[in-house]
């Protein structure tokens, strides 16, 4: 099926944790934004109207692997111009992927302004249909009072050389502080999260209740018992929930914060939010227990229902080190290998495709901060993630999922290509798109480059990708040179005034 839809991206009003109003970027003057529902196969034709007046935009379908259509991936700079106030630009998007995603402005801090909504593909061939009786998708994000371009102004300052995140004033469930989500007894529920937020990893758990965690961020997994999930920005986790037969009461779903993640905790700071899940609306909604005896769940042990084996043989292995660091002016940046990103003024795709095929393959071309590492097509690629710093941070790598075969927290120290290891690495390894690295600790992914195309590999915490968390992976240049960037995307590009090709 094929739906077609417009969204003006403008600024509206908004106040969802009941402070005051601020502005927020909204879709047809509303927000929250519209969640998209598709199921495997759907065709969407996206026409995005920049009506913001003042920033320039974009919106990238994380977790999509836009196999062939790189040019809809949405990463200013990377595949596409930000689309200038005042102009359209058209995603075309074949949704073939089944599970929970979410879409967001690639522009910027942007999404933390609104510009951010989930996505569910149904998957009527999906190992868990029938097994379930209806579903809920429940976003958690964490919510700032003042405006991104405000605080990356802050946050990149002389004033803060130790580079301290800004530290979010609210967590939601659904753009909300008060979530109700009604239930019916002895029923069994598929329920979808996803981190929509920009910096805050959250806890989430239900009391009362327990979980079974059946997908992670679009990879049916072989069900696992949670008491207490842990989601960074971007991830997403599907758990099956059974309620109760007894409906004589309602019971708290809360999510936290990690405030390990913050420098300061600011004076009053409530980093928690709940909702209820309601058996009977006559009857309290009661205040949430503390808890501390719940254990978060490690995702590294999921095993996929597909049963896709570890890539054993390695063509090309290679390691990023993570550096945060004031350097410079006097402000904090991050790094990858002492380099820190900034953003070319060709998109990276333009310039692979207008250099040619053997030029492309030289990393060069792309600039020299762009951190740009160019893989064969085919290769199976390992990448090692030595985290220098002492924070936890979720990385995300565009155009593919990944298997996760190594993670270890500070003890594990630097990861050196090792066989030995090698051999306890698990046989069928979890898969995700986004995963994090423990503070001082690393991991190791592997996944094959079989999708020709330019794909961002970045920190989600917003912040950081700000900072120059980002490297370029450009993926069997060569192949990708079939690809035809539809003549419209170039547009972007004239209407900002800047180049479509060339040596970044
Ligand atoms: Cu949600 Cu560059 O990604």
């Amino acid at each position: 099926e094929t739906t077609v839809k417009d969204f003006r991206v403008g600024w509206v009003l908004a106040n969802p944790d009941g402070a005051f109003d601020r502005p927020t970027i909204g879709i047809n003057g509303q927000w929250p934004i519209p969640q998209l529902t598709a199921t495997v196969g759907d065709r969407m034709i996206l026409n995005v109207h920049n009506d913001l007046g003042n920033a320039s935009t974009s919106l990238h379908f994380h977790g999509f692997f836009q196999n062939g259509t790189n040019y809809m991936d949405g990463a200013v700079g990377v595949t596409q111009c930000a689309i200038p106030p005042g102009s359209s630009f058209t995603y075309d998007i074949v949704f073939e992927q089944p599970g929970t995603y979410w879409y967001h402005s690639h522009s910027g801090g942007q999404y933390m302004d609104g510009l951010r909504g989930a996505i569910v593909v149904h998957d009527p061939a999906g190992p868990y249909e029938g097994k379930y009786d209806k579903e809920i998708v429940l976003s958690i994000s964490d919510w700032y009072h003042e405006l991104s371009v405000d605080l990356i102004d802050q946050l990149i300052n002389v004033e803060n050389p130790t580079g301290a995140e800004p530290v979010p004033q609210a967590a939601l469930i659904n753009d909300t502080q008060n979530l109700s989500i009604p239930v019916m007894p002895d029923t069994t529920y598929l329920i979808r999260f996803v981190n929509i937020g920009g910096f805050a990893a959250q806890y989430i758990w239900f009391e009362g209740h327990s979980m079974r965690v059946v997908e992670v961020d679009g990879v049916w997994t072989e069900p696992a018992d949670a008491d207490m999930l842990y989601i960074t920005p971007a991830q997403r986790y599907s758990v099956l929930l059974t309620t109760r037969s007894d409906t004589s009461a309602n019971f708290a779903l809360v999510s936290a914060m990690d405030e390990g993640l913050f420098d300061v905790i600011p004076e009053g700071q409530n980093s928690n939010v709940t909702a209820w899940l309601v058996y009977d609306a006559t009857k309290p909604l009661p205040a949430p227990q503390p808890v501390n005896e719940l254990e978060a769940f490690d995702d590294f042990d999921l095993v996929p229902v597909d049963g896709l084996a570890i890539f054993d043989h390695v063509d090309h292995s290679f390691s990023l080190e993570v550096q945060m660091d004031n350097l410079r002016d006097g402000a904090n940046y991050a790094f990858f290998n002492d380099m820190t990103y900034v953003q070319p003024k060709v998109p990276s795709l333009y310039t692979a495709l207008s250099v040619g095929g053997t030029n492309a393959s030289s990393p060069i071309v792309y600039g020299s901060h762009t951190n740009t590492h160019v893989f064969k097509h085919n290769d199976v690629i390992e990448l090692i993630l030595n985290n220098g710093d002492d924070g936890r941070h979720p990385f995300h790598l565009h155009g593919h999922n990944f298997q996760v075969v190594h993670r270890s927290d500070e003890d594990g120290g630097i990861y050196i290509p090792d066989d030995l290891a090698a051999s306890e690495f698990p046989r069928v390894p979890m898969r995700r798109d986004t995963v994090f690295v423990e503070g001082n600790g690393n991991f190791v992914i592997r996944f094959r480059a079989d999708n020709p195309g330019v794909w961002l590999f970045h920190c989600h915490i917003e912040w950081h990708m700000d900072q120059g968390l980002v490297a370029t992976f450009v993926e069997a240049p060569e192949a990708l040179q079939a690809l035809q960037v539809p003549e419209s995307h170039l547009e972007a590009c004239r209407a900002a005034g800047k180049p479509t090709a060339g040596n970044a």
